[in-house]
């Protein structure tokens, strides 16, 4: 059985302040007793603040985004090692905001899972299809691209040290959120992919759902047999909402 895995993506919100309100309410319900696993993501700079106040915890962080490059002159940039050096277990790799807004190709992506791989950094692989390219027939195409460019560079070993994230970038911050079974279509797809390369590592693999997830929807799409989490946005900046989809995990 795979763990249910919930992880928290801040995106560029917080501040020193809503970062420890919101941290000292996810840790007293945390520690209540949730059966998944937690994890947090805020931006970069706040990396060291969230290591120091989820030091005594079961919570988990990571980083939102890492360089490919190990060092050098790349002005912005943050690498594997820094992330490792705050005690990140996990970096986002591939967002559709990073693809979108910051040009990422597909190889870039695979580049930066790479990097996160080589560190000990587990790697949260983000793939989802557009909006226009659902509507041309093309999701399935799409999400394979994205994870065949990964897995030709990392074997299916690789992509068994990572963890995989479908978000239909048309569910993310929409309110839009694919159901439960749409999901689960997508889920089945991407783990076949795996499980042609190996079945072992397909059945071990998280694939979590990301895009519009609340508290509200989240029981039903856990409940499918091939979702094992989420990735979650806007309701991970509550404490109530995120604790909300952490108990329906
Ligand atoms: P959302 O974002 O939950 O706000 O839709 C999900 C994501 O971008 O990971």
């Amino acid at each position: 059985m795979r763990q249910i895995f919930i992880a928290g993506n801040w995106k560029m919100n917080g501040s020193l302040e809503a970062n420890q309100q919101l941290i000292d309410g996810v840790k007293a319900g945390v520690s209540a007793g949730i059966n998944a696993e937690v994890a947090v993501c805020p931006p970069a700079v706040y990396l060291p603040q969230v290591a120091d106040l989820l030091a005594d915890s079961d919570i988990s962080w990571g980083g939102q985004d890492l360089s490919e490059q190990a060092s050098g002159a790349f002005t912005g940039q943050i690498s594997a090692a820094m992330l490792l050096e705050m005690k990140c277990k996990y970096v986002i790799v591939g967002h559709s905001e990073r693809r979108t807004l910051n040009g990422e190709s597909d190889q870039l992506v695979a580049e930066k899972y790479v990097a996160a791989l080589a560190a000990g950094l587990k790697p949260i692989l983000c793939i989802g299809e557009l909006l226009e390219e659902r509507e041309s027939g093309d999701t399935e195409a799409v999400v394979a691209r994205q994870l065949n460019a990964v897995l030709d560079k990392v074997g299916i070993e690789g992509i068994g040290a990572g963890v995989i994230a479908y978000e239909p970038v048309w569910a993310i911050g929409t309110g839009k959120t694919a159901s439960p079974d749409q999901a689960q279509g997508v889920h089945a797809f991407i783990r076949q992919i795996l499980a042609n390369k190996d079945a072992n590592v397909a059945e071990k693999v998280q694939i979590l759902y990301g895009g519009s997830v609340k508290p509200d929807n989240a029981s039903e799409l856990f409940s499918k047999a091939d979702i094992d989490g989420g990735l979650i946005g806007g309701a991970a900046l509550d404490a109530e909402s995120f604790l909300g989809i952490c108990k329906a995990g």
